[in-house]
Formats: C-alpha cells, sequence, structure tokens
C-alpha cells in the first residue's frame, strides 16, 4: 500500500491557491494538511476537493471540549472520510476515549491522534496556565494518557520524537511538524529538524508547509525530500 510519509499544510484561506497547489502535487508522494484557517475559511468541500483529485487528507482540527461535543464533531470529520483528525490531549482521557468510540463508529479508517502541549509554548507559560510539570514531562504525560485512551499516536515536535519513540513502539504514531529540509529557509520555525532526521529519530509522517507550497517547483521538492527518506 502506497503510505507517503509527508503531509503537506495547506495554510491558505481560498481555494483558488488550495487548486494551484495541489495540481503541482502528487497523492502518490503526499497526503495534505487541513487547518483551521483553511477549514474555516472554506468548510467541507475543500476536503472533498482534495479528496476527489486522490489526496488523503489530516483535518487538523484539535478539538477540545466536553466529551459529547468533542465526539461528535470527530464523527463529523470521519463522515467526511479523511485519512486523520486530531483533539487535544488536555481534554483528558474520558473525552479522547468518546472521540475514539466516535470515530470507530464511522466504520471507516480515520486515524485519531493527540496534541500534547503546543510547541509554541514556553516553560513559563505551562506555569502561568498552573501546569506544574516541566514540558518533557508533561508531553510524556499526555502521550500516555493518549495511548491508554486508545489514540493512534500524537503530534509531537521533531525535537521530542527520539524520546517519545524510546517509550512507544512504532504503531504510535509520531507526526512532527517543524520540518526543514537541510538549507531551507526557516521562517518562523526556530528548531527545525531535517526530513532525515525526524524519520531516524522516529517520526512516522513529517508536516511540512512553506519549502513545498512557497516552492517555485514544488513536486520538485517533494520528490527530493520524498527519495531522501525512502531509504530510511
Ligand atoms: O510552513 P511550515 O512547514 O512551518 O508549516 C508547518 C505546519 O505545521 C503549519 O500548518 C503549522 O501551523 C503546523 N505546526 C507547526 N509547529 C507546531 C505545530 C504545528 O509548524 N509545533
Amino acid at each position: 500500500m502506497n503510505d507517503p510519509k509527508i503531509i503537506v499544510a495547506l495554510d491558505f484561506d481560498d481555494l483558488a491557491s488550495v487548486k494551484n497547489l495541489v495540481s503541482r502535487l502528487s497523492p502518490s508522494l503526499c497526503r495534505l494538511k487541513i487547518g483551521k484557517e483553511l477549514f474555516t475559511a472554506c468548510g467541507p468541500q475543500v476536503v472533498e476537493l482534495v479528496q476527489n483529485i486522490g489526496f488523503e487528507v489530516f483535518l487538523d482540527l484539535k478539538f477540545h471540549d466536553i466529551p459529547a461535543t468533542t465526539a461528535k464533531a470527530c464523527k463529523a470529520a470521519a463522515n467526511l472520510g479523511v485519512w486523520m483528525t486530531n483533539v487535544h490531549a488536555l481534554g483528558g482521557a474520558r473525552m479522547m476515549k468518546a472521540a475514539r468510540e466516535a470515530v470507530d463508529s464511522v466504520g471507516g479508517q480515520t486515524k485519531l491522534i493527540a496534541v500534547t502541549i503546543l510547541t509554541s509554548h514556553s516553560e513559563s507559560e505551562i506555569q502561568q496556565i498552573g501546569l506544574m510539570n516541566n514540558i518533557d514531562a508533561q508531553v510524556e504525560l499526555l502521550a500516555a494518557l493518549a495511548f491508554d485512551s486508545g489514540l493512534d499516536g500524537v503530534v509531537c515536535s521533531a525535537r521530542e520524537t527520539e524520546s517519545l519513540r524510546s517509550k512507544f513502539d512504532k504503531d504510535f504514531l509520531l507526526v512532527t511538524p517543524g520540518i526543514r529540509p537541510a538549507g531551507a529557509a526557516l521562517n518562523d520555525q526556530k528548531r527545525a529538524v531535517t526530513p532525515v532526521d525526524a524519520i531516524k529519530n522516529g517520526s512516522s509522517y513529517l508536516v511540512i508547509g512553506r519549502p513545498i507550497t512557497q516552492a517555485a517547483d514544488p513536486i520538485g521538492i517533494l520528490t527530493e525530500i520524498s527519495e531522501s527518506i525512502n531509504f530510511i
């Protein structure tokens, strides 16, 4: 089965930009991530549009609400036929289990993963909101909670991959943004990791945005990255 490791982040707010980019990519080389901006601007039709061309979708809406509401939102995502969707692990075990059951009730193959601690947070910020663990310990705790709640994996920083991979076997998916090919512009990513290092450290899927979406030749860069990780 074709299982491309690259997920291209569609960080746009209009259909025309999406159509333009996806016409220059290939479903055999990548999946697509649709997040809050694009989904809020364009709705489910953008999911259908790219799925109809053959792309699988990671619907990155990071649901976090009472268990019943989160479960219904996840069920609606699964009903769109998406490949993957996600919740915040901070919603707790009861919420994650309800989400898992709701996704499974659809009978499809939608993978359900959790965000642990947003990598934009600093140590002082998480203390400010009352979390007294340091970030590493909190990420580990929430990843274990997601695992115990039956989720398929977590979103994590490529810097956290190695330590999480030592605790969970390869069936537990580690989906990592903050990826930059050697020599690429960092943009606002401060501690980027190369695709090769991320995969070597145990990452299951790489989320990559601007290095591909802003490239003059998106399929060229995508092919290059894909070939660089193919034989690891
Ligand atoms: O353009 P770039 O490769 O930086 O895009 C990465 C994508 O991953 C964006 O959609 C961004 O919101 C998301 N992301 C991230 N860092 C995180 C979590 C998510 O860059 N820690």
